[in-house]
């Protein structure tokens, strides 16, 4: 494997994933699902914020401590299913600003659709991490990144739910730099390039559209 792939094995994570990839999980359990382990990621993803010593004082007495510094966040989902890990990680980092980008996956020819893109100003200056549940054939995060780079985002990491091996390597191979975090790679992907065993359909189980 990699060293850009970050696989998540956390008891708790793993636990919730069974729970996702359950077809009898109510939309309303998943939404609530997938927020719990995207709050969970978010603790992985951002490990390596840089850190500033800060003077303060205690009841008892003077001390120095870490604050975070510089690197602020701006979350991007890829619209629609990446949305529903957002409030989960706005959780942990209530200050984080945050972009979207819209691609869907066209039905027929599996490749990627790009309709929307709206970003912080400032992107340029922090870490973004792209979120997005499903990672099958590597299409949609491969162009997000490159919507991102030609919109001036330098430090960016990408937060994934469920991945394939052939996802991984295809965004790899135009964004090798990338970091991606992950709490399962999967066997593959089906005749209709859904990921096995996957989870299903993410945005319809998201929000009800099927
Ligand atoms: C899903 C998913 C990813 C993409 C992954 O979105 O949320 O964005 O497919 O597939 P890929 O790696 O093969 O590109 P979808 O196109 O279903 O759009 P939606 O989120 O609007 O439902
Ligand atoms: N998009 C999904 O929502 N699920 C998959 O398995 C593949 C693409």
């Amino acid at each position: 494997m990699s060293d850009k792939v970050n696989l998540i094995v956390h008891p708790l994570i793993q636990h919730k994933l069974t729970l996702l990839r359950d077809k009898n999980t109510s939309s309303k359990d998943f939404r609530q699902l997938v927020s719990e382990v995207s709050m969970l990621m978010a603790y992985e993803v951002t490990r390596s914020l840089p850190l500033e010593d800060k003077l303060i004082e205690t009841p008892i007495c003077k001390t120095t401590g870490k604050t975070l510094s510089g690197l602020d966040v701006a979350i991007v989902p890829i619209m629609r299913a990446g949305m529903g890990m957002v409030e989960g990680m706005l959780n942990l980092m209530p200050t984080a600003k945050v972009g979207h980008i819209g691609i869907y996956r066209d039905e027929e020819t599996i490749q990627p659709v790009e309709y929307y893109c709206k970003l912080p100003s400032d992107i340029s200056e922090r870490l973004v991490i792209v979120t997005d549940p499903m990672l099958a054939t590597g299409g949609s995060l491969r162009d997000a990144i490159t919507m991102l780079k030609k919109r001036g985002a330098v430090h960016i990491k990408a937060m994934v739910l469920v991945s394939t091996e052939e996802g991984i390597n295809e965004v790899h191979k135009l964004h090798p730099e990338l970091e991606i975090f992950t709490i399962s790679i999967d066997e593959g992907l089906n005749e209709n390039s859904y990921i096995v065993p996957g989870l299903g359909d993410a945005g319809d189980r998201l929000f009800g559209t099927k």
